[in-house]
């Protein structure tokens, strides 16, 4: 048998429901904020996941889906939509479109990670970006989507955690003084951070191994450019106005190279290890560092996979808008057709119908109405189609009404509303 590929996932029948149920509270609150959809490709030219993303981060360097195509191109399944979001906004000029361009996305997104509960190799994202402000307000109102879309979804066991990483102008001197607070403790790091102190200085503050250590590293605040401590405060200064908790992480850093300033976490303790639900900052050098002009933006993403799993540990269950079911059950060679003209009236009436296209017994008939979560289900026998009535039953309480065909859709629409 060929099995699906390690770290990804098959997501079908009551399972669906929790993704319609993240879909629609997405689209809900994205049109609220008034943020646009924007679908890009699923893959891309690596040379954009390497330079956005980075050189030196993990995922360029051990996770992407990397791949020669026919014509001989280097292609990246995307492993994160930011970067795409950043290269279509240049190739397409929404420059000239007036800023803030708002938008959101969501797909499945691939990085070769360990899988384990809530790390996936194919794992899916929503996303939202405002592009061309170069304004706090535009932080704090990524930030507040975020909250409100969990509060939508009736999450409230979270934290949000938020960090300035500074940028080109403060950075270095940070970097230089990390460098040489490690200087005498590097033969006692782990792997990872070996490997970092040389590439990314900064990512050895979130190292899970060497915790401790960084607890000591001195910590960007006294870093800060003016222009990045004064962006810090007025972020909290918003955020503090309109009632949004949070913490300050001096540890929090993230996993790409792209940001600048603003930095942030919304974290679910009850996750265990992998407790990140979604993270983003601001990323005021990317559009420019791909080819475009100054476009400074900030956004974040989210993962649906930990999403649902933070709702089932909260034991929410989703609020789906289902229409009810009707269940069409042809009992012999001169019903067929007409359960399909049957099933086009209840249709215009709005109604989900399942025409029953095996050839079985009604028992088993019915039972497979009753596992598609049919409530009703019409009956159409020899009788009923010589006499033009059908046989409706109630598949909860087994109760049986014969119902002339001519008033079978009204009555099966009055039925459903009792039910
Ligand atoms: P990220 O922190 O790499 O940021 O990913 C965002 C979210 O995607 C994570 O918080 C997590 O919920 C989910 N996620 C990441 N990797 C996996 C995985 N292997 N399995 C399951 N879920 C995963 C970004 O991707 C940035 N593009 C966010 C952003 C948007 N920053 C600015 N704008």
């Amino acid at each position: 048998m060929i099995r699906r590929i390690k770290g990804t996932q098959d997501i079908y029948f009551e399972e669906m429901k929790y993704w319609h149920y993240v879909e629609s509270a997405v689209r809900k609150v994205t049109k609220l904020y008034a943020f646009e959809e924007i679908r890009t490709p699923i893959f891309e030219a690596t040379e954009l996941f390497k330079r956005s993303v980075g050189e030196s981060t993990d995922v360029v360097q051990k996770e992407m889906y990397t791949f020669e195509d026919k014509g001989g191109r280097s292609i990246t399944l995307r492993p994160e939509g930011t970067a795409s979001v950043a290269r279509a906004f240049v190739e397409n000029g929404f420059i000239n479109l007036g800023a803030p361009i708002k938008l959101y996305y969501m797909g499945p997104m691939f990085r070769y990670e360990r899988p384990q509960a809530g790390r996936l190799r194919q794992f899916h994202q929503i996303g939202i970006e405002t592009l061309g402000s170069q304004h706090p307000m535009a932080d704090y109102e990524i930030i507040e989507f975020a909250v409100t879309f969990l509060k939508r979804l009736k999450i409230d066991d979270v934290k949000l955690y938020i960090n300035s990483v500074g940028c080109e102008k403060c950075r270095p001197t940070y970097r230089q003084a990390l460098k040489d607070y490690y200087a005498d403790k590097i033969d006692g790091l782990c792997g990872d951070c070996k490997r970092r102190y040389d590439l990314n200085i900064m990512r050895l503050l979130d190292c899970k191994v060497d915790g401790d250590i960084a607890a000591k590293a001195p910590t960007i605040h006294s870093y800060l450019c003016d222009e990045c401590s004064a962006h810090f405060n007025e972020l909290q200064e918003l955020l503090k106005a309109n009632d949004i908790d949070y913490e300050i992480d001096q540890r929090l850093v993230r996993g790409l190279d792209y940001y600048t300033k603003t930095a942030f976490e919304i974290r679910a303790d009850s996750l265990g290890s992998q407790n990140q639900i979604l993270g983003g900052g601001r990323y005021d050098g990317l559009v420019e560092y791909i080819g475009g002009k100054f476009v400074p933006a900030v956004g974040f993403a989210a993962g649906i996979e930990r999403i649902i799993m933070v709702l089932k540990s909260l034991g929410i269950t989703p609020e789906t808008e289902d229409i009810p079911s009707v269940a069409i059950l042809p009992m012999g060679k001169e019903s067929f057709a007409l359960a399909f003209e049957y099933a086009r009236r209840f249709r215009r009436r709005g109604l989900s119908v399942f025409v029953d296209v095996m050839d079985r017994n009604l028992r088993n008939r019915l039972k497979h109405a009753a596992r598609i979560g049919a409530k009703i289900a019409v009956i159409l026998g020899e009788e009923e189609v010589e006499k033009n009535m059908v046989t409706i039953k109630v598949l909860d309480t087994g109760s049986q009404f014969k119902v002339d065909g001519d008033f079978a859709a009204r009555f099966v629409q009055e039925k459903l509303k009792e039910i």
